[in-house]
């Protein structure tokens, strides 16, 4: 038998293939195998959504087609990612067991209909799971295309039934043991809502209690543990079976109006996971369109760059997620079809998306979809193949190319990604904030901005970075920032210490260190536990009206929206003022040192372009290494990206811009895509990349 298939062997290209709507088109699923083959595809994701298909009556199982399918795929060299089908569950088994539907917080139960629609807690749908993921398992884990678990697809949502209460009653109880714990730590005299009984406790809901923080936030690590108790028996079932394959479930980000999707702890996953992959929509050559970051200064031409690097700290969260190579799940090769605008992409994105992906650690480039489908909601979404069927269209014509250069790259797929630094997500932090009630409110609290923003920071730096829960092992890093981190947990704030201590570099903002992990505040007021550490006490947090501005006196004068601190240093040292007209000479920006090491302290919000000068301080004075040290002169809108493997370099030089770019490389490297020299200097066209190997 073939050795096992692991991430590290070479770069996968395809994408998620529904065969199981066009099963009675032979000659199309004929000609799917043709076009992959052309198109360079070697893995798709099978039978995400084909429980119907599978299992068109209750236990009546249907195999055969998936055999000739998987069979058929072997043939032409094309991989299987076998998806387990209960993100969407057949109508019978909704109209059989209601219990399987979910309940919303109105407390109705929903109709059949949509997809995650489903209770995780209900004894019938983790059943109905378990007998269809053994039945896979025991059928198709074996197979020499199959080689990886795609469990679910996108895992998403709460559930407000009886059992999910009960469930989340005996998790509470797991958790604080006894009532007055629980009474505490949600501050529950307050407006009389001590509880007295177990059963009085109920999930968040707008026609019910919404005000206890510490409910709101208990009730969301719930909704995390819960899934990820569902993927856990989910896997177990395929594990039982006898499989060994490897695991992942596709993650979800980015949604248009939300920023990041805020539903589940991503961190939680990792232990599940064998890989972790995700789902990647950006908006690209959409000027001015929620971009989340750097909109004060708007320069249309510059949006695919900034765009670029809020990308780049998705995968880069993702590649952290499991610690190695991560895949692409999904992308689209030219556009979505649920932004109030869906534009395609212009020449040379597909191919510039897919490898900023590779650039930062993926192993794989997948699209939904690979054929688009005659009917329903997704008929308009980008595909591979659209509905001409063809091989000469735009798309398909550069997904092809894309595909003959992974080919080219193929030792790249071995390489790690050498992060210099890391930067804190905190999802917990996430909740806690948007449920405050603060100085500033509504969309300016902006923590998934604002995390951005300083990833922004980094990314054009050249400071490859690692996306962290702040929990992990920090001492390889140069520099940690943790923005905005209101809610601070004991064992971030230990953390924190012991890098400082140790000699490390780390950087805190406004809003930090107010609450624990119980969202209560911590005694003796911000920041809490990293005090000492900071060298710190913030006697005041305030806000600023929308337009209103003050600044932060360095070489220049640097506005400050949205939020300012009065800071009491207590050993830290001021590096810059504040300019205010109602308070003198406030400390605006401090350093403390603290053991071996510095820590930075911010103390208001300053747009992009600022919050850049101050990171560059901070880097020339700790030394913090940069891709950028490569290189004599770039235009501004290339980015620079490393994959290395022991003295391997490979170097991606990418043009986020529909200007034409250039650069000047301290030295000669070796053109990998064209073979041959390079040469250190050069142009690149719009949405033009090189790359590049010592
Ligand atoms: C998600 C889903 C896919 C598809 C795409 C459309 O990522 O996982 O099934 O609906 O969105 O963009
Ligand atoms: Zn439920």
């Amino acid at each position: 038998m073939a050795d096992k298939w692991k991430i590290e062997d070479e770069f996968l290209f395809g994408g998620d293939y529904n065969p199981d709507q066009w099963l009675d088109r032979p000659d199309v699923l004929e000609a799917d195998l043709t076009l992959m083959k052309n198109a360079g595809i070697s893995v798709v994701s099978l039978g995400i959504f084909a429980w119907s298909t599978l299992e068109p009556e209750e236990g009546k199982f249907e195999f055969d087609w998936m055999d000739r399918i998987i069979d058929n795929l072997h043939g032409a060299g094309v991989k299987v990612f076998l998806a387990t089908p209960s993100g969407a569950r057949p109508a019978w088994m909704a109209e059989r067991y209601p219990e399987v539907l979910r309940v919303g917080p109105s407390g109705g139960r929903n109709l059949f209909g949509a997809r995650h629609n489903h209770c995780f807690s209900s004894p019938v749908y983790r059943e109905k799971v378990r007998i269809m993921n053994t039945r896979l398992a025991e059928r198709y884990s074996s197979h020499p295309a199959v080689v990886l678990w795609h469990v679910s697809n996108e895992y998403s949502g709460d559930c407000h039934c009886e059992l999910c209460q009960a469930n989340f009653r005996a998790w509470l109880k797991e958790r604080y043991k006894t009532l007055d714990a629980l009474n505490k730590a949600w501050w529950t005299s307050f407006w009389s809502h001590t509880v007295t009984d177990w059963d009085q406790i109920h999930s968040p809901v707008p026609h019910g209690e919404l005000s206890v923080h510490g409910l709101n936030l208990d009730w969301q690590k719930f909704t995390t543990h819960m899934t990820v108790d569902f993927m856990t028996h989910e896997v177990e079932a395929l594990k039982s079976a006898g499989s060994d394959l490897p695991v992942t479930t596709n993650m979800m980000m980015v949604m248009e109006d939300k920023g990041m999707d805020p539903g589940l702890d991503n961190w939680k996953f990792r232990e599940i996971m064998d890989y972790a992959s995700w789902d990647s929509y950006p908006a690209w050559h959409m000027p001015g369109h929620k971009i989340l970051i750097h909109g004060e200064t708007p320069d249309e031409e510059a949006d695919d760059y900034r765009r670029a690097s809020e990308e780049a700290f998705h995968h880069d969260l993702y590649r952290s997620l499991c610690n190695g190579p991560f895949l692409l799940m999904e992308s689209t090769p030219s556009r979505v079809n649920w932004q109030a605008t869906s534009k395609g992409k212009r020449p040379g994105m597909n191919i510039l998306a897919g490898m900023n992906a590779v650039s930062h650690g993926s192993n794989s480039v997948q699209y939904f979809q690979w054929r688009q489908g005659r009917g329903s909601f997704e008929k308009y979404h980008g595909a591979v193949v659209d509905q001409s069927g063809r091989d000469d269209t735009l798309v398909y014509r550069e997904c092809a190319e894309l595909g003959a250069m992974l080919k080219k790259i193929k030792p790249v797929a071995e390489a790690g990604y050498p992060a210099r630094a890391a930067l804190v997500y905190s999802w917990e932090n996430r909740w806690a904030l948007d449920d405050s009630q603060g100085p500033v409110n509504n969309d300016r609290k902006a923590y998934v901005e604002t995390v951005r923003k300083h990833y922004y920071c980094l990314w054009k730096a050249g400071i490859p970075v690692d996306v962290i829960s702040g929990e992990e092992d920090l001492s390889g890093y140069e520099l940690v920032a943790a923005p905005m981190l209101y809610l601070t947990s004991r064992k971030q704030a230990e953390n924190f210490r012991t890098y400082v201590e140790g000699g490390g570099n780390l950087l805190t903002t406004y809003n930090t260190g107010y609450v624990d992990e119980t969202d209560l505040c911590f005694e003796g007021g911000s920041p809490g536990p990293l005090r000492d550490v900071l060298g710190l006490r913030v006697e005041d947090l305030d806000a600023l009206h929308r337009n209103e501005r003050i600044y932060l006196s360095m070489e220049e004068d640097y506005p400050v929206q949205d939020y300012y601190e009065i800071v009491r240093p207590e050993g830290a040292q001021v590096l810059a003022r504040f300019r205010d007209p109602w308070h003198q000479d406030l400390p605006g920006f401090l350093v403390n040192s603290f053991g071996g090491g510095k820590a930075y302290h911010l103390a208001g919000r300053l747009d992009a372009d600022s919050l850049y000068e101050v990171y560059q301080i901070i880097v020339s004075d700790r030394e913090i290494r940069s891709n950028l040290d490569l290189v004599i002169e770039k235009s501004s809108e290339l980015d620079i990206q490393i994959r290395e493997k022991g003295d391997k370099v490979y170097l991606f030089v990418m043009n986020f811009s529909a200007r034409e770019g250039s650069v000047v490389l301290k030295s000669t490297w070796n053109d990998f895509l064209e073979e041959g020299e390079a040469g250190d200097e050069w142009t690149l066209p719009p949405y033009g990349l090189k790359i590049l190997t010592n």
